[in-house]
């Protein structure tokens, strides 16, 4: 009887085993990743990424073999952002593959898994940005085993539960570049340096449920500049075919991987986000015979004129031209730095009042806070959303400017917001042509402020949020 039974339990445990086994075998492999991107002219590319040879996707009943974007490579070690003695070549142990998903395409699925799919028109968008775990040597490391301190993963749920059809990341996705240091408790056994490891951990895995929600609009920060995360950048998430050459594998090629065109994502009823690539812009303006300055007064120009086709355009860029970020002068007072003087100064050459009439909204990242700025004079509405996941910065913003404070010369404020010090993400619901609703959210999705834009205007409920 025993036995019996045994042999019985046996039998179960193994049809079990089956059963598992083959829906395993369809499921998308843990270790693998797939999301969507939009690019130039709101084409949606599905990208995968895997140890297996690229696999098959159904495209509205329709089975294609995905194509090969990048090969997994050991590159040769290149110079970087980071010192000799904290760096080493960037191994992408995984191939990304990609698949050009047609205009009209309304069902994708990979492994049985269904893709978020673009649509004609998007009304409900997910802003972040900033989200990598910080770890850059000679300075202390944020603790990225510890979600209290590293929260990406938990605003990226809560920000996939908030149902967006849209998401856009302003920028800074790989942050983990040096070794975690020996007395750091925080950020023991973490990948680190430029390659598929570190992108894996600082991006794919905790952003998993967002790049299940919707599909991307992936604008590129200064941290995937070829000089630190270019790399990854190149063969993972910009949207458009990877060429040779403009991958920052070499150096020597870096004019070519630093820059890009820019490009407008339609949104419908006549809006648009048009995105520019100011990965490599420094802080302080160009000479003129400066190479970059070539390049970037490219980028603009090409950004500016797409404004033309839209009657409501988001300018997305990752280096903020319109806000502040605070710092801490010689003598411990808080002061405010202003907007990207590279950018200004090419932009001031080009039009007056920085932007045609034509932008509506700039939408950045790079410093880590929230922040609204609204101006009196011809300029379009600043948002800030570089606060959902790397390290805060802290140093307090005043809820009150003074009255001289300008982010570019002329630029009067006419209303301001901030959230200092609070992790979470942004959402931009369309009321009309003109108006969005906007939302502030808290890491686990709660409402903390909230706002509207009504063509290049815009105001907040709240001026400041105390964490
Ligand atoms: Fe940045």
């Amino acid at each position: 009887m025993h036995n019996r039974s045994l042999h019985f339990g046996l039998h179960a445990l193994a049809a079990l085993w089956l059963l598992c086994a083959a829906t395993t075998a369809r499921a998308t492999p843990t270790d693998d990743s797939v999301w969507v991107v939009l690019g130039p002219q709101g084409q949606a590319v599905a990208r995968y990424l895997t140890s297996q040879p690229c696999p098959d996707i159904v495209v509205d009943g329709s089975t294609h073999r995905m194509h090969l974007r990048a090969a997994a490579a050991l590159e040769a070690q290149r110079p970087t952002a980071s010192p000799a003695s904290a760096s080493k070549a960037a191994n992408f142990a995984q191939r990304t593959c990609e698949f050009d998903l047609p205009a009209g395409t309304h069902s994708a699925s990979i492994h049985g898994s269904n893709l978020p799919v673009a649509h004609d028109s998007y009304r409900r968008i997910v802003v972040i940005g900033d989200t990598g775990c910080r770890i850059k040597s000679g300075e202390p490391a944020q603790a990225c085993n510890d979600p209290q301190h590293y929260p990406f993963a938990a605003i990226a749920r809560a920000a996939a539960r908030w149902h967006p059809d849209l998401v856009v990341h302003v920028g800074d996705y790989l942050y983990r570049e040096n070794p975690c240091p020996d007395n750091q408790p925080g950020c023991q056994g973490s990948p680190w340096g430029y390659g598929s490891d570190s992108w894996r951990a600082d991006f794919f895995t905790p952003a998993r449920a967002l790049l299940q929600a919707a599909p991307w609009v992936m604008v590129r920060g200064n941290h995937e500049s070829c000089q630190r995360g270019g790399q990854g950048w190149w063969r993972f998430l910009d949207p458009r075919p990877l060429q040779a050459g403009r991958d920052c594998n070499l150096a020597s090629n870096d004019m070519r991987g630093n820059f890009s065109d820019s490009y407008a994502v339609p949104l419908g009823d006549s809006a648009q986000i048009v995105v520019m690539d100011s990965a490599a812009v420094p802080r302080q303006p160009l000479e003129a015979d400066d190479p970059r300055t070539q390049a970037l007064r490219a980028s603009l120009e090409q950004a500016l004129q797409l404004t033309h086709q839209a009657q409501f355009n988001f300018l997305a860029n990752h280096h903020p031209v319109l806000g502040f970020a605070a710092f801490y002068g010689h003598d411990g007072q808080a002061e405010l730095a202003p907007g990207n003087s590279a950018l200004q100064a090419l932009l001031r050459k080009m039009q007056t009042g920085l932007y045609p009439a034509s932008v509506d909204v700039l939408l950045s990242g790079h410093v880590h806070v929230w922040e609204q700025l609204d101006f009196a004079g011809t300029y379009p509405s600043q948002f800030i959303a570089g606060f959902s996941g790397t390290q805060e910065d802290i140093v307090p913003l005043p809820a009150h400017l003074p009255p001289d404070a300008q982010p570019a010369p002329g630029a009067q404020v006419a209303h301001f917001s901030s959230w200092v010090n609070g992790f979470g993400f942004m959402t931009m619901q369309r009321r009309d042509n003109q108006r969005w609703d906007v939302q502030i959210h808290d890491r686990e999705g709660k409402v903390v402020n909230t706002c509207t834009i009504e063509g290049r205007h815009s105001q907040c409920k709240r001026d400041q949020i105390e964490d």
